[in-house]
């Protein structure tokens, strides 16, 4: 069996995926050169940075750091505003790949504007970020469960286009339950699960200091670390929610082995943020290498082979 025989393809909602891989919304996706490279790359849609309604240059720098297993970013939503990814769309979509816009209002009131707005335009997929840990003054929409379900109902009435939603971790079974069953009372097509652990603190004992400026230092976890806790997420969301609803696995996906460890745990594809910040857009074409060697040297000859098949001791 060739590793061109090994199929890896995947639907979101309905939405065709060439492959398990994507990138997620975070590094190199903002400027429209950056997604015409994603969209020349073996990464199976485009996603773009989360929008908001005007531009924003985001924090103040420095605000992305490089750690041993990943990093910790607190970028604060740089994005060139909602207006020029619509204006963008007519040119993206011409590489006939899945374009995914991710929308990140800064209110419900917000976010009920963009997403009317995608409703009529080009993107295949929207997805709502109810989970940037770093602009101040702006808690977690995912972490406060009343106002994700007034969101939900907001959004989720505007149009036919599949909508999901990116959350934050999740580390209680309560909360895990309680997301759960809010997301089933709405059209949710698709869950993004997990968004960088937000409000970590990274120390340099030389200088005794904070590493990143905004936010006294404190800033979202991203890579290795967090892979644990992005499995257990996508895991526990997948024996909660209806089967209907897809599920993209992130977080530390740096390998074909962590892409596979995220379809045993249910994932219908994973998105990859820090690997990609770090290595460029041809680590979607060694990731997707990796997963498809993985999958042969088990004698699997499709991803739906394994998807959620975790065995458990
Ligand atoms: C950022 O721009 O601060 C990161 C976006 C996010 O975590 O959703």
């Amino acid at each position: 069996m060739t590793l061109q025989q090994i199929n890896t393809s995947s639907t979101i909602a309905e939405v065709n995926l060439s492959n398990y891989i994507i990138n997620a919304s975070g590094p190199r996706c903002t400027t429209e050169d950056e997604l015409i490279n994603l969209a020349q790359s073996d990464s199976a849609a485009i996603m773009t940075k989360s929008c908001t309604l005007l531009p924003r240059s985001g924090n103040p720098e420095p605000r992305y750091q490089t750690l041993e297993h990943g990093s910790v970013q607190s970028m604060g939503l740089p994005n060139l505003g909602y207006q020029a990814y619509l204006d963008m769309l007519p040119r993206l979509k011409q590489y006939n790949k899945p374009v995914i816009v991710s929308i990140s209002g800064l209110s419900i009131s917000d976010n009920v504007e963009m997403v009317s707005k995608f409703q009529q335009s080009e993107a295949d997929l929207l997805e709502v970020n109810f989970s940037c840990p770093n602009v101040p003054g702006k808690p977690q929409l995912g972490y406060d469960f009343e106002q994700t379900e007034k969101a939900l109902a907001a959004i989720t009435k505007l149009g036919d286009k599949p909508l999901g939603i990116k959350l934050p971790a999740y580390f209680d079974m309560n909360h895990f339950e309680t997301v759960a069953n809010i997301l089933k009372k709405f059209p949710i097509k698709f869950i993004s699960s997990i968004n960088s652990i937000g409000n970590t603190l990274v120390i340099d004992a030389d200088t005794e200091s904070t590493i990143i400026k905004p936010n006294s230092g404190l800033g979202g976890l991203c890579g290795s670390y967090i892979k644990p806790i992005g499995l257990a997420n996508v895991r526990t969301f997948r024996s909660l929610l209806p089967k209907e609803i897809c599920i993209f696995g992130v977080g530390g996906v740096y390998t074909g082995i962590d892409a596979f460890e995220y379809l045993l745990a249910g994932a219908d594809a994973v998105q990859v943020a820090t690997c990609y910040q770090e290595q460029g857009s041809e680590c979607f074409t060694r990731l997707n290498n990796e997963l498809s060697t993985i999958l042969a040297s088990k004698g699997y000859k499709d991803i739906n082979e394994v998807k959620g098949k975790l065995q458990t001791i």
